[in-house]
Protein backbone atom coordinates (compact mmCIF):
# COMPACT_ATOMS: atom_id res chain seq x y z
CA UNK A 1 0.00 0.00 0.00
CA UNK A 2 1.04 3.11 -0.81
CA UNK A 3 0.96 6.41 1.38
CA UNK A 4 0.51 9.93 -0.03
CA UNK A 5 2.75 12.62 1.58
CA UNK A 6 0.91 15.54 2.95
CA UNK A 7 2.63 17.96 0.98
CA UNK A 8 1.76 16.17 -2.09
CA UNK A 9 -1.65 16.63 -1.58
CA UNK A 10 -1.61 20.63 -0.50
CA UNK A 11 0.47 20.99 -3.96
CA UNK A 12 -2.94 20.40 -5.58
CA UNK A 13 -2.20 16.94 -7.68
CA UNK A 14 -4.43 14.81 -5.86
CA UNK A 15 -7.63 16.55 -6.45
CA UNK A 16 -10.75 14.51 -6.39
CA UNK A 17 -8.83 11.60 -5.93
CA UNK A 18 -9.10 8.84 -2.75
CA UNK A 19 -5.47 8.84 -0.95
CA UNK A 20 -4.04 7.06 1.91
CA UNK A 21 -2.14 8.86 4.31
CA UNK A 22 -1.00 8.27 7.70
CA UNK A 23 0.49 10.28 10.48
CA UNK A 24 -0.44 11.90 13.79
CA UNK A 25 -3.48 13.76 14.87
CA UNK A 26 -2.25 17.29 15.86
CA UNK A 27 -5.49 18.87 16.40
CA UNK A 28 -9.24 17.19 17.27
CA UNK A 29 -12.66 19.36 17.42
CA UNK A 30 -16.16 17.87 17.24
CA UNK A 31 -19.10 19.44 16.33
CA UNK A 32 -22.39 17.56 16.27
CA UNK A 33 -22.14 15.75 12.66
CA UNK A 34 -18.87 16.10 12.12
CA UNK A 35 -15.13 15.19 13.51
CA UNK A 36 -12.49 17.49 11.73
CA UNK A 37 -8.86 16.05 12.65
CA UNK A 38 -5.67 17.93 11.45
CA UNK A 39 -3.18 15.30 10.47
CA UNK A 40 0.78 15.95 10.69
CA UNK A 41 3.12 13.75 8.68
CA UNK A 42 6.85 14.93 8.36
CA UNK A 43 6.18 17.23 5.54
CA UNK A 44 2.91 19.16 6.58
CA UNK A 45 -0.14 19.58 8.32
CA UNK A 46 -3.54 18.66 6.69
CA UNK A 47 -7.15 18.93 7.82
CA UNK A 48 -9.36 15.52 7.67
CA UNK A 49 -13.00 15.65 8.17
CA UNK A 50 -14.92 12.52 9.34
CA UNK A 51 -18.90 12.46 9.22
CA UNK A 52 -21.30 10.60 11.20
CA UNK A 53 -22.59 8.06 8.85
CA UNK A 54 -18.94 7.26 7.46
CA UNK A 55 -17.40 3.88 9.26
CA UNK A 56 -14.79 5.37 10.49
CA UNK A 57 -16.70 7.71 12.80
CA UNK A 58 -16.11 5.40 15.75
CA UNK A 59 -12.43 5.34 15.83
CA UNK A 60 -12.37 9.21 15.09
CA UNK A 61 -14.30 9.33 17.92
CA UNK A 62 -11.81 7.38 20.47
CA UNK A 63 -8.80 9.14 18.64
CA UNK A 64 -6.76 11.50 20.90
CA UNK A 65 -4.19 13.98 20.59
CA UNK A 66 -0.95 12.62 18.91
CA UNK A 67 -2.40 9.44 18.38
CA UNK A 68 -0.66 7.50 15.11
CA UNK A 69 -2.91 6.89 12.36
CA UNK A 70 -3.69 5.65 9.34
CA UNK A 71 -6.58 7.04 7.05
CA UNK A 72 -8.49 7.11 3.50
CA UNK A 73 -10.51 9.32 1.89
CA UNK A 74 -11.06 11.90 -0.92
CA UNK A 75 -9.13 14.89 -1.57
CA UNK A 76 -11.09 18.17 -2.44
CA UNK A 77 -10.64 21.99 -2.21
CA UNK A 78 -11.95 23.70 0.18
CA UNK A 79 -10.39 27.81 0.77
CA UNK A 80 -12.18 27.77 4.43
CA UNK A 81 -9.46 24.37 5.27
CA UNK A 82 -5.67 25.64 6.10
CA UNK A 83 -3.37 24.80 2.83
CA UNK A 84 -6.60 24.80 0.59
CA UNK A 85 -7.43 21.16 0.83
CA UNK A 86 -9.29 18.27 3.11
CA UNK A 87 -10.01 15.22 2.85
CA UNK A 88 -13.12 13.79 3.52
CA UNK A 89 -12.73 10.68 5.53
CA UNK A 90 -13.90 7.08 4.99
CA UNK A 91 -11.50 4.88 6.82
CA UNK A 92 -9.47 5.38 9.51
CA UNK A 93 -7.11 3.05 11.77
CA UNK A 94 -5.38 3.47 14.86
CA UNK A 95 -2.29 2.72 15.10
CA UNK A 96 -1.30 3.63 18.37
CA UNK A 97 -3.84 5.37 20.61
CA UNK A 98 -2.01 8.44 22.68
CA UNK A 99 -2.22 8.78 26.31
CA UNK A 100 -3.17 12.42 27.00
CA UNK A 101 -0.05 14.46 25.81
CA UNK A 102 1.89 16.78 28.07
CA UNK A 103 2.20 19.51 26.04
CA UNK A 104 -0.58 22.31 25.73
CA UNK A 105 -0.93 25.64 24.55
CA UNK A 106 1.32 28.19 26.82
CA UNK A 107 3.67 26.04 28.16
CA UNK A 108 6.64 27.67 29.09
CA UNK A 109 10.30 27.21 27.47
CA UNK A 110 11.90 25.63 30.28
CA UNK A 111 8.48 22.71 30.56
CA UNK A 112 9.14 22.89 26.91
CA UNK A 113 12.85 21.98 27.28
CA UNK A 114 12.05 19.42 29.70
CA UNK A 115 9.81 17.71 27.39
CA UNK A 116 11.95 17.76 24.56
CA UNK A 117 11.86 14.30 23.28
CA UNK A 118 7.76 15.41 23.16
CA UNK A 119 8.33 19.15 22.06
CA UNK A 120 10.78 17.81 18.47
CA UNK A 121 7.04 16.92 16.82
CA UNK A 122 6.09 20.62 16.84
CA UNK A 123 5.89 22.29 13.83
CA UNK A 124 8.30 25.12 15.13
CA UNK A 125 11.08 22.24 16.07
CA UNK A 126 10.30 20.52 12.91
CA UNK A 127 11.02 23.41 10.73
CA UNK A 128 14.23 23.78 12.51
CA UNK A 129 15.41 20.56 12.58
CA UNK A 130 15.11 20.21 8.26
CA UNK A 131 16.78 24.16 8.15
CA UNK A 132 19.64 22.51 10.23
CA UNK A 133 19.45 19.39 8.07
CA UNK A 134 19.86 21.86 4.76
CA UNK A 135 22.75 24.13 6.58
CA UNK A 136 24.59 21.02 7.00
CA UNK A 137 23.90 20.30 3.42
CA UNK A 138 25.00 23.66 2.01
CA UNK A 139 28.11 23.64 4.54
CA UNK A 140 29.17 20.36 3.06
CA UNK A 141 28.37 21.62 -0.57
CA UNK A 142 30.54 24.70 -0.30
CA UNK A 143 34.00 22.88 1.20
CA UNK A 144 33.87 19.99 -1.86
CA UNK A 145 33.12 22.46 -4.32
CA UNK A 146 36.35 23.90 -3.27
CA UNK A 147 38.34 20.78 -2.94
CA UNK A 148 38.34 20.86 0.82
CA UNK A 149 38.20 16.59 1.55
CA UNK A 150 36.47 16.09 4.90
CA UNK A 151 38.40 14.34 7.70
CA UNK A 152 36.93 12.56 10.94
CA UNK A 153 39.00 13.99 13.97
CA UNK A 154 39.12 11.85 16.88
CA UNK A 155 36.68 12.70 20.03
CA UNK A 156 39.09 11.64 23.30
CA UNK A 157 42.00 13.42 23.15
CA UNK A 158 45.41 13.69 25.42
CA UNK A 159 46.04 16.90 25.52
CA UNK A 160 43.89 20.52 25.29
CA UNK A 161 43.01 22.77 22.54
CA UNK A 162 41.44 25.90 23.78
CA UNK A 163 43.15 25.75 27.72
CA UNK A 164 42.28 23.97 30.55
CA UNK A 165 39.19 25.60 31.94
CA UNK A 166 36.88 24.29 29.82
CA UNK A 167 38.15 20.60 29.15
CA UNK A 168 35.72 17.73 30.18
CA UNK A 169 38.23 15.14 31.18
CA UNK A 170 37.29 11.49 31.53
CA UNK A 171 38.33 8.09 32.45
CA UNK A 172 39.83 6.03 29.39
CA UNK A 173 40.71 2.64 31.13
CA UNK A 174 43.23 3.72 33.53
CA UNK A 175 44.55 7.08 31.94
CA UNK A 176 42.80 10.36 32.14
CA UNK A 177 41.91 11.78 29.29
CA UNK A 178 39.78 14.75 27.83
CA UNK A 179 36.65 15.17 25.62
CA UNK A 180 37.86 17.36 22.21
CA UNK A 181 37.18 21.34 22.64
CA UNK A 182 37.97 21.73 18.66
CA UNK A 183 39.71 19.27 16.03
CA UNK A 184 42.13 22.19 14.80
CA UNK A 185 45.50 20.18 16.36
CA UNK A 186 44.31 17.23 14.32
CA UNK A 187 43.17 18.98 11.35
CA UNK A 188 47.21 20.57 11.40
CA UNK A 189 48.43 17.66 10.93
CA UNK A 190 46.47 16.21 8.39
CA UNK A 191 47.12 19.57 5.88
CA UNK A 192 50.69 18.06 4.82
CA UNK A 193 49.04 15.33 2.95
CA UNK A 194 45.77 16.96 1.84
CA UNK A 195 46.32 20.42 1.94
CA UNK A 196 42.35 21.89 2.35
CA UNK A 197 40.67 20.31 5.07
CA UNK A 198 37.46 20.36 6.88
CA UNK A 199 35.14 18.72 9.30
CA UNK A 200 32.29 18.72 11.29
CA UNK A 201 32.11 17.25 14.64
CA UNK A 202 30.99 17.85 17.94
CA UNK A 203 33.03 19.99 20.38
CA UNK A 204 32.73 19.34 23.82
CA UNK A 205 33.55 22.26 26.23
CA UNK A 206 32.73 22.38 30.71
CA UNK A 207 30.87 26.00 30.30
CA UNK A 208 29.49 26.81 33.97
CA UNK A 209 27.98 29.76 32.70
CA UNK A 210 24.33 30.04 31.32
CA UNK A 211 23.84 32.12 28.33
CA UNK A 212 22.03 32.06 25.05
CA UNK A 213 25.07 30.57 23.42
CA UNK A 214 26.41 28.29 25.16
CA UNK A 215 25.90 24.52 25.02
CA UNK A 216 28.49 21.69 27.03
CA UNK A 217 27.96 20.02 23.42
CA UNK A 218 28.13 21.81 20.04
CA UNK A 219 28.63 20.95 16.50
CA UNK A 220 32.05 22.48 15.32
CA UNK A 221 32.58 22.92 11.77
CA UNK A 222 36.36 23.67 11.36
CA UNK A 223 38.46 23.88 8.01
CA UNK A 224 42.31 23.96 8.21
CA UNK A 225 44.54 24.89 5.05
CA UNK A 226 48.18 24.63 4.09
CA UNK A 227 50.04 27.88 2.51
CA UNK A 228 47.95 30.42 2.93
CA UNK A 229 47.26 33.58 5.49
CA UNK A 230 45.11 34.66 8.08
CA UNK A 231 43.48 36.87 5.10
CA UNK A 232 42.49 34.18 2.84
CA UNK A 233 40.66 32.41 5.59
CA UNK A 234 38.55 35.74 6.31
CA UNK A 235 37.06 35.53 2.26
CA UNK A 236 36.96 31.59 3.04
CA UNK A 237 34.77 32.31 6.03
CA UNK A 238 32.54 35.24 4.58
CA UNK A 239 31.98 33.47 1.48
CA UNK A 240 30.72 30.12 3.38
CA UNK A 241 28.70 32.33 5.33
CA UNK A 242 26.62 34.35 3.05
CA UNK A 243 26.34 30.96 0.99
CA UNK A 244 24.67 29.17 3.75
CA UNK A 245 22.24 32.10 4.19
CA UNK A 246 21.78 32.55 0.29
CA UNK A 247 20.86 28.86 0.08
CA UNK A 248 18.64 28.40 3.02
CA UNK A 249 16.99 32.02 1.97
CA UNK A 250 16.34 30.55 -1.51
CA UNK A 251 15.78 26.75 -0.68
CA UNK A 252 13.87 26.85 2.94
CA UNK A 253 11.24 29.45 2.18
CA UNK A 254 8.48 27.24 3.62
CA UNK A 255 10.75 26.76 7.02
CA UNK A 256 11.13 30.35 7.15
CA UNK A 257 8.04 31.16 6.66
CA UNK A 258 6.35 29.39 9.36
CA UNK A 259 9.52 30.53 11.68
CA UNK A 260 8.64 33.93 11.27
CA UNK A 261 12.08 34.82 9.24
CA UNK A 262 12.37 37.03 6.09
CA UNK A 263 13.78 35.35 3.56
CA UNK A 264 14.87 38.21 1.51
CA UNK A 265 17.39 40.30 4.39
CA UNK A 266 18.35 36.73 5.02
CA UNK A 267 19.72 36.50 1.22
CA UNK A 268 21.16 40.13 1.58
CA UNK A 269 23.69 38.44 3.94
CA UNK A 270 26.48 39.45 1.71
CA UNK A 271 30.53 39.83 1.24
CA UNK A 272 32.42 41.75 2.15
CA UNK A 273 31.78 41.56 5.55
CA UNK A 274 32.61 44.82 8.17
CA UNK A 275 36.57 44.14 9.09
CA UNK A 276 38.06 46.51 11.91
CA UNK A 277 41.08 45.63 14.72
CA UNK A 278 40.48 45.07 17.79
CA UNK A 279 42.52 48.49 18.36
CA UNK A 280 39.74 50.11 16.08
CA UNK A 281 37.32 48.27 18.22
CA UNK A 282 38.46 49.24 21.36
CA UNK A 283 38.09 53.14 20.59
CA UNK A 284 34.89 51.96 18.68
CA UNK A 285 33.43 51.22 22.09
CA UNK A 286 34.97 53.82 23.50
CA UNK A 287 32.74 56.22 21.87
CA UNK A 288 29.88 54.10 23.23
CA UNK A 289 30.41 54.34 26.36
CA UNK A 290 32.49 51.19 27.29
CA UNK A 291 35.07 51.08 30.08
CA UNK A 292 36.91 48.05 28.52
CA UNK A 293 40.37 48.67 28.96
CA UNK A 294 43.56 47.52 26.07
CA UNK A 295 43.85 43.76 26.61
CA UNK A 296 40.70 42.45 27.62
CA UNK A 297 38.80 40.56 25.53
CA UNK A 298 35.44 41.48 24.50
CA UNK A 299 32.11 40.10 26.22
CA UNK A 300 28.78 39.16 24.64
CA UNK A 301 27.84 42.63 25.13
CA UNK A 302 31.03 44.63 23.54
CA UNK A 303 30.59 41.89 20.55
CA UNK A 304 26.78 42.86 20.00
CA UNK A 305 27.32 46.25 20.09
CA UNK A 306 30.35 46.15 17.62
CA UNK A 307 28.11 43.62 14.62
CA UNK A 308 25.17 46.40 15.17
CA UNK A 309 27.09 49.59 14.51
CA UNK A 310 28.19 47.57 11.49
CA UNK A 311 24.99 46.00 10.93
CA UNK A 312 25.43 42.64 10.00
CA UNK A 313 28.54 40.26 10.81
CA UNK A 314 32.40 41.98 10.91
CA UNK A 315 35.53 40.59 11.37
CA UNK A 316 37.36 41.52 14.40
CA UNK A 317 41.27 40.84 14.31
CA UNK A 318 45.10 41.78 15.39
CA UNK A 319 44.09 41.05 18.78
CA UNK A 320 46.65 41.19 21.95
CA UNK A 321 48.36 37.89 21.77
CA UNK A 322 47.72 37.49 25.83
CA UNK A 323 43.99 36.93 25.05
CA UNK A 324 44.52 34.28 22.43
CA UNK A 325 45.69 30.40 22.27
CA UNK A 326 48.95 29.56 22.52
CA UNK A 327 49.01 28.48 18.87
CA UNK A 328 48.31 31.97 17.37
CA UNK A 329 50.79 33.49 14.93
CA UNK A 330 52.00 37.06 15.23
CA UNK A 331 52.72 39.88 13.26
CA UNK A 332 56.20 40.25 12.64
CA UNK A 333 56.37 43.65 12.74
CA UNK A 334 54.34 43.81 16.07
CA UNK A 335 54.82 40.39 17.96
CA UNK A 336 52.29 41.47 20.99
CA UNK A 337 49.57 41.01 18.26
CA UNK A 338 48.43 37.62 17.41
CA UNK A 339 46.91 36.54 13.85
CA UNK A 340 43.91 35.61 15.19
CA UNK A 341 40.20 36.51 13.97
CA UNK A 342 36.50 36.39 15.25
CA UNK A 343 33.49 37.03 12.88
CA UNK A 344 30.90 38.31 15.10
CA UNK A 345 27.30 38.78 13.99
CA UNK A 346 24.69 40.86 15.70
CA UNK A 347 22.07 39.62 18.52
CA UNK A 348 25.03 36.41 18.96
CA UNK A 349 28.41 38.08 18.89
CA UNK A 350 31.14 35.65 18.42
CA UNK A 351 30.22 33.03 15.67
CA UNK A 352 33.61 32.00 14.51
CA UNK A 353 37.25 32.22 15.82
CA UNK A 354 40.59 31.45 13.63
CA UNK A 355 43.56 32.66 12.37
CA UNK A 356 47.19 31.66 11.42
CA UNK A 357 49.35 29.35 13.16
CA UNK A 358 52.33 29.62 14.33
CA UNK A 359 54.65 27.41 12.35
CA UNK A 360 57.95 27.59 13.59
CA UNK A 361 59.12 25.14 15.65
CA UNK A 362 61.43 27.04 18.42
CA UNK A 363 58.36 29.79 18.56
CA UNK A 364 55.92 26.81 18.91
CA UNK A 365 57.99 26.11 22.31
CA UNK A 366 58.17 29.21 23.38
CA UNK A 367 54.59 29.82 23.45
CA UNK A 368 54.07 26.44 25.19
CA UNK A 369 56.06 28.12 27.97
CA UNK A 370 54.34 31.23 27.91
CA UNK A 371 51.62 29.35 28.26
CA UNK A 372 52.57 26.99 30.97
CA UNK A 373 51.42 24.12 28.90
CA UNK A 374 53.92 21.15 29.14
CA UNK A 375 56.26 20.42 25.61
CA UNK A 376 55.70 16.40 26.01
CA UNK A 377 51.76 16.55 25.61
CA UNK A 378 52.78 18.52 22.50
CA UNK A 379 55.17 16.84 21.00
CA UNK A 380 53.37 15.25 17.92
CA UNK A 381 52.08 19.09 17.53
CA UNK A 382 55.90 20.30 17.35
CA UNK A 383 56.75 17.19 15.11
CA UNK A 384 54.02 19.23 12.36
CA UNK A 385 57.08 22.11 12.30
CA UNK A 386 60.13 19.86 12.24
CA UNK A 387 59.17 18.02 8.76
CA UNK A 388 58.31 20.49 6.09
CA UNK A 389 56.72 23.25 7.61
CA UNK A 390 54.26 25.55 6.10
CA UNK A 391 52.55 28.50 6.46
CA UNK A 392 48.87 27.85 7.33
CA UNK A 393 45.42 28.76 8.87
CA UNK A 394 42.10 27.52 9.42
CA UNK A 395 38.75 28.42 11.70
CA UNK A 396 35.97 27.13 13.92
CA UNK A 397 32.25 28.32 13.21
CA UNK A 398 29.80 26.67 16.02
CA UNK A 399 26.46 25.22 13.93
CA UNK A 400 24.36 26.49 16.66
CA UNK A 401 25.32 30.02 16.94
CA UNK A 402 24.94 29.93 12.86
CA UNK A 403 21.42 28.68 13.16
CA UNK A 404 20.34 30.72 16.19
CA UNK A 405 21.75 33.68 14.24
CA UNK A 406 20.21 33.18 11.18
CA UNK A 407 17.02 32.25 12.17
CA UNK A 408 16.17 34.89 15.07
CA UNK A 409 15.79 32.02 17.91
CA UNK A 410 16.38 33.29 21.31
CA UNK A 411 19.09 30.30 22.48
CA UNK A 412 21.56 28.09 20.55
CA UNK A 413 19.56 25.15 22.60
CA UNK A 414 16.45 25.43 20.36
CA UNK A 415 18.78 24.94 17.33
CA UNK A 416 19.69 21.24 18.53
CA UNK A 417 17.61 18.45 19.21
CA UNK A 418 18.91 17.19 22.61
CA UNK A 419 20.99 20.07 24.05
CA UNK A 420 23.23 19.89 26.50
CA UNK A 421 24.24 22.70 29.31
CA UNK A 422 25.19 22.83 32.19
CA UNK A 423 21.44 21.65 34.03
CA UNK A 424 20.26 20.12 30.86
CA UNK A 425 21.38 16.59 29.97
CA UNK A 426 17.98 14.84 30.14
CA UNK A 427 16.42 13.59 27.97
O1 LIG B 1 36.45 30.24 19.51
P1 LIG B 1 36.69 28.77 19.65
O2 LIG B 1 36.97 28.28 21.01
O3 LIG B 1 37.88 28.43 18.66
C1 LIG B 1 38.41 27.19 18.48
O4 LIG B 1 38.04 26.19 19.03
C2 LIG B 1 39.44 27.10 17.37
N1 LIG B 1 40.34 26.00 17.69
C3 LIG B 1 38.73 26.89 16.06
C4 LIG B 1 39.66 26.73 14.90
O5 LIG B 1 40.40 27.63 14.60
N2 LIG B 1 39.63 25.60 14.23
O6 LIG B 1 35.44 28.00 19.05
C5 LIG B 1 35.06 28.21 17.70
C6 LIG B 1 33.58 28.49 17.61
C7 LIG B 1 33.13 29.75 18.33
O7 LIG B 1 33.36 30.90 17.56
C8 LIG B 1 31.66 29.46 18.53
O8 LIG B 1 30.89 29.71 17.37
C9 LIG B 1 31.65 27.97 18.79
O9 LIG B 1 32.84 27.45 18.24
N3 LIG B 1 31.61 27.70 20.22
C10 LIG B 1 30.51 27.30 20.89
N4 LIG B 1 29.25 27.09 20.48
C11 LIG B 1 28.34 26.69 21.41
N5 LIG B 1 28.66 26.47 22.71
C12 LIG B 1 29.91 26.66 23.16
N6 LIG B 1 30.22 26.42 24.44
C13 LIG B 1 30.90 27.10 22.23
N7 LIG B 1 32.22 27.37 22.33
C14 LIG B 1 32.62 27.73 21.09
MG1 LIG C 1 36.68 32.10 20.04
Amino acid sequence: MSFTPIEDILDGRHEGEHIDMRGWVYRKRESKDTIFLVIRDATSIIQCTVKKDSSAWTDAKKVTIESSIALGGTVRSDRRAPGGFEVSTDQLKIIGLAEVFPITRDQSIEFLRDVRHLWLRSQKMGAIMKVRSEVLKFIHGFFRKRGFVEVSPPMFISSACEGGATLFGLKYFDKDLYLTQSAQLHLEALIYSLEKVYCVAPSFRAEKSRTIRHLTEYWHVEAEQAFTTMEDMMLLQEHLVSHVCQCVAAQCKKELESLGVDAEKLARTETPFGRTTYQEAIERLHKKGFKIKWGEDFGFNEERALAEEFGGPVFVYAYPKEIKAFYCKTYRENPELAMSVDLIVPRIGELTTGGARVDDKDELIERLEEFGLRREDYDWYIDLRKYGTVPHAGFGLGVERLLAWMLHLENVMDTIPFPRTLRRFYP
